[in-house]
């Protein structure tokens, strides 16, 4: 797999993922604020989080093409706090190194901004930005509120008081006000806000015994089927143990509809676009995915162990986006659902776009939360997987919905998927899908890091300060 060609002189002020949002009453995220944009960007490009799985939100940062080639790997930061690796943290200095990164992540979608809100991303280490000064002061903050009042439990999140803008909410709103913080000031675009989100108890902690609509619901009057029978089900209606255990590779080539980088030099709204996408699968968990862009090749994969994404930044993904991507490497979705959850049952029955489903829902072993899975009451097929991204500091709800399943090789494959989170979304739509053709091993492992590119109004060389993750 060649290094994506990405050149360093490209500029794309700004490229996230997102809507058919106000459809979908999303508000385009933040990505970046201009009052703490340099001036004059000699180098624009975005830099991204995890790809497909996530609906990465591409960003418009300045990045020093000599930084791109120094991501730092998981297996530095292995057995370092936080505090060790980087240079100047100080409240989260205690946690394992690779949480940080999933905590930053999380802080972006709880307050609707992109990581140059807080950091000149040259120079993550600095403490300059005042914004990011007050950041630390609200961890403070929350840690001790969660610490005094709820016995160190994760209650109070940023997410609580922020609900996806940079100002956290100070006063009541009567019907019909808007909250202050979305009406966008003059030196910030509009900020991220997913109000049905808002509701979404995953936003907060993981609860078990209420995952739902806090516990609201009302019982079911018909008796439900249990778990074990929706999941065996389900594993019968995509084919069953024989046919899956026997596939090898899934190839699916199709488009994406996302929004799409502005070309170069073109400022304003991003327009949405359908580049074409190749996704890999191998089984048992090996995935990768490659979009074809105007300005280059962006990429995601997973290859039995690390999981990485490359655009303009080539980085390994850790803590709960290394979970994330786990979950979508799986050859089936959920197949082993009962193998990574425990406390698994079933919720009373629910509506999608008009279909009755069942909900099985369970708490995710590697720590990110409650799960949720919905299965067609009539096919048994898995039509929508709700997942959590999760950091230290909070958790965001993730949803996948499959769609058009299609008869490949004796397997039952959704030819369209859905993907939702808070920053955006992404519909892919396979024509093509084929099992059990040759895959190399080595489209799943993540390509050796770009050399810092040619001039070509390439920036100073600054120096990659905090060997900070740039996403
Ligand atoms: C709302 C403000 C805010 C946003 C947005 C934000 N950060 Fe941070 N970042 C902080 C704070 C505060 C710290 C220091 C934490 C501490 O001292 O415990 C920090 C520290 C860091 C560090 C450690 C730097 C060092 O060497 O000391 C890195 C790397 C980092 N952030 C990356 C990111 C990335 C990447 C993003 C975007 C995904 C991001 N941050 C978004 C506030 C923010
Ligand atoms: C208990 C409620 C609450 C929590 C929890 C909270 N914030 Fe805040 N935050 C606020 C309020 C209220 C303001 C506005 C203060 C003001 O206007 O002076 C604010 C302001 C900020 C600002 C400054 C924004 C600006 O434009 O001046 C940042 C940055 C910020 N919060 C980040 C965070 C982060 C990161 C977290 C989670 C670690 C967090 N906050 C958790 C209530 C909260």
């Amino acid at each position: 797999m060649n290094a994506p060609a990405m050149p360093a002189s490209m500029s794309i002020p700004m490229f996230m993922n997102g809507p058919r949002s106000m459809k979908k009453k999303f508000y385009l995220r933040n990505l970046l604020t201009s009052k703490l944009a340099p001036a004059a960007l000699p180098i624009a490009i975005f830099v991204f989080r995890r790809m497909a799985i996530l609906l990465a939100a591409f960003v418009l940062v300045a990045y020093p093409a000599a930084l791109r080639a120094q991501q730092p790997k998981v297996k530095d930061m292995q057995g370092k706090t936080a505090g060790e690796f980087f240079k100047n943290v100080k409240v989260l200095k205690d946690l394992p190194a690779t949480e940080l990164h999933p905590a930053m992540e999380y802080i972006t979608v709880a307050l609707g901004v992109g990581c140059p809100y807080c950091h000149d991303v040259r120079k993550f280490d600095s403490d300059d930005n005042v914004f990011k000064r007050s950041a630390r002061n609200m961890i403070q903050m929350m840690y001790a509120i969660d610490d005094t009042v709820f016995a160190g439990k994760r209650e109070v999140t940023c997410y609580t008081c922020h609900r996806g803008a940079p100002i956290g909410a100070d006063a009541q709103l009567l019907p019909g006000q808007k909250p202050p913080a979305q009406v966008p000031s003059p030196d910030s675009y509009g900020n991220v806000v997913v109000p049905n989100l808002t509701l979404d108890s995953s936003m907060g902690p993981a609860r078990p015994e209420r995952p739902e609509g806090g516990g609201e619901r009302k019982p079911a009057s018909a008796a439900l089927p249990s778990a074990d029978d929706l999941l065996s089900k389900y594993q019968q209606a995509v084919g069953g143990s024989a046919a899956v255990q026997s596939a090898v590779t899934l190839v699916e080539k199709g488009t994406v509809e996302m929004l799409m980088p502005n070309p170069p030099g073109v400022q304003g709204p991003l327009k949405m676009g359908n580049p074409a996408v190749e996704v890999y699968r191998k089984a048992p968990n090996r995935a990768a995915e490659f979009i074809q862009l105007p300005a280059g090749q962006a990429m995601q994969g997973y290859d039995g162990s690390s999981g990485w994404l490359v655009g303009p930044v080539n980085r390994e993904l850790m803590g709960g986006e290394l979970f994330t991507v786990q979950d979508w490497s799986e050859f089936v979705p959920a197949w082993n659902f009962k193998k990574d959850h425990t406390n698994i049952r079933v919720l009373p029955m629910d509506k999608i776009d008009g279909h009755d489903v069942y909900v099985v829902i369970g708490v995710a072993k590697n720590g990110s939360g409650v799960d949720r899975l919905y299965f067609d009451m009539q096919t048994g097929l898995l039509i929508r997987a709700v997942t959590n991204m999760n950091s230290v500091l909070g958790s965001f709800p993730e949803t996948t919905d499959f769609d058009d399943y299609r008869d490949v090789s004796g397997l039952k494959v959704a030819a369209t998927v859905h993907l939702l989170s808070p920053e955006g979304d992404r519909t892919y739509k396979f024509d093509q899908i084929e099992a059990n053709t040759p895959v190399e091993d080595a489209k799943f492992q993540q390509p050796a890091p770009q050399p810092p590119g040619p001039a070509g109004g390439a920036p100073p060389a600054a120096s990659p300060a905090s060997g900070g993750p740039a996403r």
